[in-house]
């Protein structure tokens, strides 16, 4: 491939995706493209060679349709977990159904979009039995590009855990300054995937055209309650905290209190929502063990990251990111 287009590529698994294919032989000399709202946000990937972070608005259809030329594939990671009925409308259905449009008047066909677990198959159209936000717009917009004539994949992630995540670093972080971790919903179930595995399930769908038209679930080999991965957050960072269960009202109006802080929300209700369809494979779709890739413990990978020092440079990032700059 000559040109592959990263919608959402500046974020924690766009990272873990454009150092792999920098990294990959098969992609020697492919250009990848990345948008973002500010360009500042790609900073990190400023140093690989064959990136090219650009400051560009995917909702603007001329930007979107330059953006496209010459594009063998693109990969779509943009998403949002906390924002108005508006703003998850907007990064979940209308950028797809557009991209879908603008990849049909460019004649790109290749398209391999990340989704969620959790998403329910349904009618096109019918997101009615999600109970979130999140879930219901994440299943349109995966139902908008299965409509579109793509040859599309769509990865459907668990909770995803490495060293820039912004889940398991968020409670390692909250365990530093809070006595006690008054948690709702800690028997939610999750199934984490290293990112780098997420990362390796998209250099492998790039490299395998015949994984078009499927859907996999991507999950670790363990499944964790939402309690238990508090407790490992906090244990393995050396800040482990009694974790005391709150009945559901108290945790949204916690997510509520959490929302009023400046910056990016830290919990939502929307959040809590989602947590109500378990995280965990459904056992009837293909996983990473058909792309040929051996999931990762998250002990292999969790105690190294979460465990280590944060220089001071990491913890003005994370304030950065936290606040939008
Ligand atoms: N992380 C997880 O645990 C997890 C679990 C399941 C599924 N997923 C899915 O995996 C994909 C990647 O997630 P991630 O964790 O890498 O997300 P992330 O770190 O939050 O990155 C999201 C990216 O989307 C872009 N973006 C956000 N809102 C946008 C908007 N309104 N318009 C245009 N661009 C926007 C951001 O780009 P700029 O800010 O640079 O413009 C950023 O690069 C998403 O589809 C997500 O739903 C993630």
């Amino acid at each position: 491939m000559k040109r592959i287009l990263i919608l959402g590529g500046t974020g924690f698994v766009g990272r873990a995706l454009c150092e792999q294919l920098q990294a990959h032989p098969g992609f020697a000399g492919t250009r990848l493209v990345v948008p973002s709202r500010r360009r500042e946000r790609g900073k990190h990937l400023f140093p690989l060679p064959q990136v090219d972070v650009l400051e560009a608005n995917v909702h603007d259809d001329a930007a979107l349709a330059r953006l496209l030329r010459d594009v063998d594939a693109v990969v779509n990671l943009v998403a949002i977990l906390h924002g108005t009925p508006q703003a998850f409308e907007q990064a979940h259905v209308t950028l797809p159904q557009r991209l879908a449009a603008a990849c049909a008047n460019a004649g790109v066909r290749r398209v391999v979009h990340v989704s969620a677990m959790g998403i329910q198959g349904g009618v096109p159209g019918d997101a009615g039995a999600a109970p979130s936000q999140y879930l219901r717009t994440k299943t349109l917009g995966e139902q908008a590009l299965w409509a579109a004539p793509l040859d599309l994949t769509v990865l459907r992630p668990s909770v995803i855990f490495g060293a820039h995540d912004s889940f398991l670093n968020l409670f390692a972080l909250l365990q530093r300054f809070v006595p006690v971790m008054a948690l709702a919903g800690g028997d939610a179930r999750f199934q984490p995937v290293w990112v780098d595995d997420v990362a390796r399930a998209l250099v492998q769908c790039l490299l395998e055209g015949s994984t078009a038209g499927r859907c996999f679930e991507l999950a670790g080999p363990q499944v964790l309650t939402l309690s238990e991965l508090v407790k490992l957050a906090g244990q393995w960072s050396g800040h482990a905290r009694p974790v005391l269960p709150l009945p559901m009202a108290a945790g949204r109006l916690q997510a509520r209190a959490l929302g009023l802080l400046p910056g990016e929300p830290l919990m939502s209700t929307d959040n809590l929502d989602s947590m109500k369809v378990p995280n965990v494979l459904t056992g009837t779709l293909p996983s990473l063990q058909d792309l040929g890739i051996t999931p990762t413990p998250l002990e292999a990978v969790g105690p190294a990251y979460l465990g280590r020092p944060v220089s001071w440079a990491d913890r003005l990032d994370q304030w950065r990111t936290r606040v939008n700059r």
